[in-house]
């Protein structure tokens, strides 16, 4: 994988962003409870998982760059760990939830990224994927600038986005709103 990496530099300016941590939506299709494993898949400076956190859940945020890891380190008691989310360094069935926000249109290999965080998902657990939805104008015009700005995104549809799950042992649903699409995936 190459040495430059947009999140690296991105990092110092990441959590000055506007956030909008965590949705209804996304709360609700968690459905955390205290004690739960949750890994964070390209959680970043583990702002999401920081939130998470406070309702008693154990948190691990995973990301491959080293700034926005540090951002997470510095938020303490989130076990960030650096890898890649197309190869995860866990046992398999070692979360009670996985999540991913606003990471899947940025990874190397989509269709590996999700056999990984199906796998490490325990049976009966869940694992909920938020992305901005491409079949919005906006979005579709975020994406142009992701383009412009030559970041290797590839943004895929609420639809293709579950079909990187066919034929694996789950439920399946799509949400949508505003510009937004949430894939919940419930492990058989
Ligand atoms: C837009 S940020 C979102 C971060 C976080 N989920 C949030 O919502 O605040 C995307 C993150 O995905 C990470 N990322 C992209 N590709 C990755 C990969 N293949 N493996 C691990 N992390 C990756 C980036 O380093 C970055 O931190």
């Amino acid at each position: 994988m190459p040495t430059f990496d947009h999140f690296d530099v991105a990092a110092r300016f990441y959590e000055n962003i506007p956030p909008a941590p965590l949705s209804a939506i996304l709360s609700d299709l968690l459905a955390v409870f205290p004690g739960a494993r949750i890994l964070d898949a390209g959680g970043g400076t583990g702002r999401l998982a920081q939130v998470l956190a406070q309702s008693g859940a154990r948190l691990t945020v995973t990301d491959f760059s080293h700034g926005m890891l540090r951002g997470a380190m510095r938020k303490g008691g989130l076990s960030p760990t650096r890898a890649a989310v197309e190869r995860l360094p866990f046992p398999g069935a070692s979360f009670d939830r996985v999540l991913m926000v606003d990471a899947l249109h940025h990874v190397y290999h989509q269709g590996q990224t999700a056999r990984e965080m199906f796998r490490v998902l325990r049976p009966g657990g869940r694992l909920v994927i938020e992305e901005p939805d491409i079949d919005t104008l906006t979005v579709k015009l975020l994406a142009l600038g992701e383009k412009l700005l030559f970041m290797r995104s590839h943004f895929l549809s609420g639809e293709r986005m579950a079909a990187l799950f066919a034929g694996l042992p789950a439920a399946l649903s799509l949400r949508r709103e505003d510009h937004t699409v949430w894939l919940l995936v419930e492990k058989d």
